[in-house]
């Protein structure tokens, strides 16, 4: 099965797509984690990454689609995968389709969380990341156990540079020019399932399992 979470910024793609991936035991593939990750570790797609991010403009094609062909070769993502923040071009969504109809597989649902953009601008400037797992928490509506601490790994929670509020109104503007295609892409193949994302946490969780229990359209 390989479902896409696709939404503006804050909408809850990371934050339904880690319960999905726990719950369907696949693995959770999120292009913005991996290229935070390449930064850190200084390899060339993150340097060539990084100015990008910080403006909160997309990162060029050819990058994301590199790191994310050789992210579907391996092993653990035989079963399928769960693509959280790619595809976010039509390029990117054409590209992914040919890669994975080479070994005979195809994008299964494409979900997207529907929110409205003073909600999303509440939920990413009082977002706070684990540096090591990456798990998402919210200092109002998601606060960990023991504050700056992740409940699942300990880890040091952190906030990300792209979050301030003019970066994320950028970024929402991104959304709209450059992602907006992606949604027709899925919406003509009948793959694309619309999902109110304004509910909490675990309401719009059971959402998305009745949405992947239904049968698609035609
Ligand atoms: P990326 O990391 O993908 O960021 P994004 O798409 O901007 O989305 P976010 O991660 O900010 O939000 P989310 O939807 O995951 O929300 P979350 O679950 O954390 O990309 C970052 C950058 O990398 C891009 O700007 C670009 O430069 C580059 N990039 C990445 N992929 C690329 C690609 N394919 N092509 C080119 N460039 C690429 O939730 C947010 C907050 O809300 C959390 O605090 C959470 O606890 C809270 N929350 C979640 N759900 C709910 C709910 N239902 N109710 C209340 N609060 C909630
Ligand atoms: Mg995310």
């Amino acid at each position: 099965m390989h479902i896409i979470m696709l939404g503006a910024p804050g909408a809850g793609k990371g934050t339904q797509a880690d319960i999905l991936s726990q719950e369907m035991k696949l693995p959770h593939i999120a292009s913005g984690d991996l290229l935070r990750r390449a930064l850190e570790e200084r390899t060339d797609i993150g340097l060539r990454a990084e100015s990008y991010m910080d403006k909160g403009e997309l990162v060029p094609d050819e990058l994301t689609i590199t790191m994310i062909l050789e992210r579907i070769h391996r092993a653990d993502c035989a079963r399928g995968c769960i693509f959280d923040g790619f595809p976010r071009t039509l390029h990117q969504a054409e590209v992914l389709e040919k890669a994975l109809g080479e070994q005979g597989k195809t994008i299964d649902r494409a979900i997207y969380l529907e929110v409205p953009d003073e909600e999303l601008v509440k939920r990413l400037s009082g977002r706070r990341l684990c540096r090591t797992c990456q798990t998402p928490y919210h200092v109002i509506g998601s606060p960990p156990k023991t504050p700056g601490k992740c409940d699942r790994c300990a880890g040091v929670l952190y906030q990300r540079s792209d979050d301030r509020e003019e970066t994320v109104r950028g970024r929402l503007a991104v959304f709209c020019a450059q992602t907006a295609p992606v949604l027709d892409y899925y919406e003509n193949q009948g793959k694309l399932v619309r999902i109110n994302g304004d509910l909490g946490i675990e309401g719009v969780a059971r959402e998305i399992v009745s949405a992947l229990k239904a049968p698609t359209s035609p």
